[in-house]
Order: structure tokens, then C-alpha cells, then sequence
């Protein structure tokens, strides 16, 4: 069985195979409630055989939104409303998860089709950031310089959090993931290009990740031991400071090990325009081994594995446990399936679709043309 098709265990839950949907904003909710094409848009994409689904970018506070459209759990009617996508996720036999964040400095911006750009203060849909320290992300897009957080407004966040992992429950998911990367609020804590703070959230390593590791351990305490806890670190910025961002990360994480998390999906920091970011296929995989093999905590590998013998080839050498597909998923929903195809699983539709689907598509499968003046068998 190709390594890509292998089920994952971790804590309670069992995925099917180690392919994730990846969180990915659709910016399409109202008032942080999920609209009914993102109900459709999960639906599909746990259809397509994932192993998890995990929702995009949840924000803990209306604040705390990229944009306007962004999805929301800070209300009890927000939680309603993904109750059955959780529930069709699972009914799919995919695992569902979901991802909660809080945008920081990169809050309050135009959907990325609108201009990807900030929105003023006392204009239609925007409203004031905030961050460790009062410095923008850049001077042309997220330009907005955000309030510095006072250590009321850390506790009241990390509440936020904590209330967010609760709704997240009773909706039914089964997967947290925790986003602490992209340059959001919690990556901004520990990348010194947005903190400079001079109190024990600033300066020092301990002090940068203290504001990230009593946020997990606030979290561990409702969200249940026997299912994952999960976070999405940043890091690498590929700013020119790689060996001592990733040193100081792998260390990061080794103490979020401690504090309860279960698998960290590697990414990029985002916290700097300056950063010279090697795209490629698999481009974080030398980053993503070495996190694996510092930290002996599962991992997922995420951008550029939309190539099924890519994907495959980042299970099989050891490099990670889990891999998001994101673009590839959006372009074809069934994409595991036709991964399962290309790496020549026996019984490809059985092994990643559901039996209304699987039963026909193998039954009248193309048979492979017969060469002219042969008899048919
Ligand atoms: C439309 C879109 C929205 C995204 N939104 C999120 C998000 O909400 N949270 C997140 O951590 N990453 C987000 N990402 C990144 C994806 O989770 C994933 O890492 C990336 O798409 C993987 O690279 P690939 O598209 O090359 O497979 C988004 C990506 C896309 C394409």
C-alpha cells in the first residue's frame, strides 16, 4: 500500500489515510457564521476521501477576524451552525478538525479578492488591531499599526481561546489545531520582527513564547486528553535569521510538547515582507524532518505536496506523518482518489470513497482498449 494511504493513529482518533484538508479561509461566513457553500465546500472536500478536514482559520474574537467574512466561535450560534458540518465531515469517514486563531496585526483586512488590504478603523467592516507591540506588518497592505496588548488583554485572549475550544467540542470536532503561524497574533508574540515588548511577553525566548505556551496549557485544560491537540507553528521566516528562528523554535516546541500538544503541522512564519520564501514542490521538507526528528513529535508537511508521488515520497522517507494538500484539493475535491489512482492502490475508489460512490466507479472502470484485430475477452 502506498505510504500516503496508511492510517495514522494519534491519541483517540484514527484517520484513514494521511492526507489533511487543510485549513483554508473561504472568507465567506456573516457575523463569524459559517455560510451554507462553505457547508457544501467542507462537505465535498471530506467527500473526496482526506483523512482529516480541519476548518479554516476560526476566529476566538470578532477582532481577532483576517476579514469580515471570516468564520467566528466566539457565540453559541456560530457553534450551531458547524455542528453538521462536523457531523457530515465524519460521516464521510474523514476526521473533522478545526483550526482557531486570532489574525493579531493582520486583522481587519479586505477579502483577499476585494484588495487583501486593511480596512480603516471607522470604515464599513473594519475595526482597530492589536498586537504584542504597536508596529505594522508593512506600510503598503496591512499597514495598520496595531495597540499594544496589555496583560489584560493577553488573559482576556487566551479566555477567548479557551471558550472558542469548548464550542469547538460540543460542535462535535474531533481535532483542534491551534494557529500559532502566518504572522497572526500568536506567531507575532514569538517573532521579535513584531515584538519588542519590554515586559515577561517580550524580549527574551522564554518571555516570547510565554505568551503561546500559556495558551496551550489553558486550552490542554478543556479540550479532552483523548483527542489531538494540535498547533500550526511558523518556523522559519526565510528572512536571513533561519538557523536561530528554527533553533529557538524546535526549543519552543519541545516545551509545547510538555505542555500537551500532540503534532505540530511545520510552517512559515509570514511575519515579514523582507523574507525570501524558495517555493517549490515539498520546499519545507529538509525544515519539517529536522523538527521531527529535534522535537520526536509527529508532524505535517504542508505547500507543494498537490503532486500525488510528492506527497506519497513525504511519508514513505520519513519526513513527516501528515500532508496537507491544499491548492490540488481545491482544484479537484476527489484528488485523493486520484492519488490513489496514480500511486496504483488496489482498489482505488474503495480505498478513499464512499460506497455510493466506490461501488460504480469501480464496476464500470474503463477496461484498457484492445490493440485493432484482437478479439475482445
Ligand atoms: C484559499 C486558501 C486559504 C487558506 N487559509 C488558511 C487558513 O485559514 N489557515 C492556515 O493555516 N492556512 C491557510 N492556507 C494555507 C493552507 O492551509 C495550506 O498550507 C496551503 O494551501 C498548502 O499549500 P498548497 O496549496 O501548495 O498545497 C490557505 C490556503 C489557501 C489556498
Amino acid at each position: 500500500m502506498p505510504h500516503l494511504f496508511e492510517p495514522f493513529a494519534l491519541k483517540g482518533v484514527t484517520l484513514r489515510n494521511r492526507i489533511v484538508a487543510p485549513p483554508m479561509c473561504m472568507y465567506s461566513a456573516t457575523d463569524g457564521i459559517v455560510s451554507q457553500w462553505q457547508v457544501a465546500h467542507l462537505t465535498q472536500l471530506a467527500t473526496g476521501g482526506a483523512g482529516l478536514v480541519i476548518v479554516e482559520a476560526t476566529a476566538v474574537s470578532p477582532e481577532g477576524r483576517i476579514t469580515w467574512g471570516d468564520v467566528g466561535l466566539w457565540n453559541d450560534g456560530q457553534a450551531d451552525a458547524l455542528r453538521p458540518v462536523a457531523a457530515a465531515i465524519k460521516a464521510t469517514g474523514a476526521v473533522p478538525g478545526i483550526q482557531l486563531g486570532h489574525a493579531g496585526r493582520k486583522a481587519s483586512a479586505n477579502r483577499p479578492w476585494e484588495g487583501d488590504d486593511h480596512i480603516a478603523d471607522g470604515a464599513p467592516h473594519g475595526w482597530p488591531t492589536i498586537g504584542p507591540s504597536p508596529l505594522a506588518f508593512d506600510d503598503k497592505k496591512l499597514w495598520k499599526v496595531p495597540s499594544e496588548m496589555n496583560v489584560a488583554d493577553v488573559a482576556r485572549v487566551q479566555a477567548d481561546f479557551v471558550a472558542a475550544a469548548r464550542r469547538a467540542l460540543d460542535a462535535g470536532f474531533e481535532w483542534l489545531e491551534l494557529h500559532f503561524a502566518h504572522g497572526y497574533l500568536a506567531q507575532s508574540f514569538f517573532s521579535e520582527h513584531s515584538n519588542r515588548r519590554a515586559d515577561r511577553y517580550g524580549g527574551s525566548f522564554a518571555n516570547r513564547g510565554r505568551f503561546l505556551l500559556e495558551t496551550i496549557a489553558a486550552v490542554r485544560e478543556v479540550w479532552p486528553d483523548e483527542l489531538p491537540l494540535t498547533i500550526r507553528f511558523g518556523v522559519i521566516e526565510y528572512d536571513g535569521q533561519d538557523e536561530e528562528t528554527l533553533a529557538e523554535a524546535i526549543a519552543l516546541i519541545q516545551l509545547f510538547r510538555e505542555a500537551g500538544i500532540d503534532l505540530v503541522s511545520v510552517s512559515v512564519g509570514f511575519s515579514t515582507v523582507d523574507a525570501e520564501i524558495p517555493w517549490g514542490p515539498a520546499f519545507m521538507a529538509p525544515v519539517v524532518s529536522r523538527v521531527r526528528r529535534k522535537t520526536d513529535l509527529p508532524v505535517a508537511i504542508a505547500w507543494g505536496l498537490g503532486t500525488p508521488e510528492v506527497a506519497d515520497a513525504a511519508v514513505r522517507d520519513g519526513t513527516a506523518d501528515l500532508v496537507k494538500v491544499g491548492q490540488a484539493l481545491l482544484a479537484d475535491p476527489h484528488w485523493p482518489f486520484a492519488a490513489a489512482m496514480a500511486l496504483g492502490m488496489e482498489r482505488p475508489s474503495w480505498a478513499t470513497l464512499p460506497a455510493p460512490y466506490a461501488y460504480w466507479l469501480e464496476r464500470y472502470r474503463p477496461k484498457p482498449a484492445v490493440p485493432p484485430g484482437q478479439p475482445e475477452s
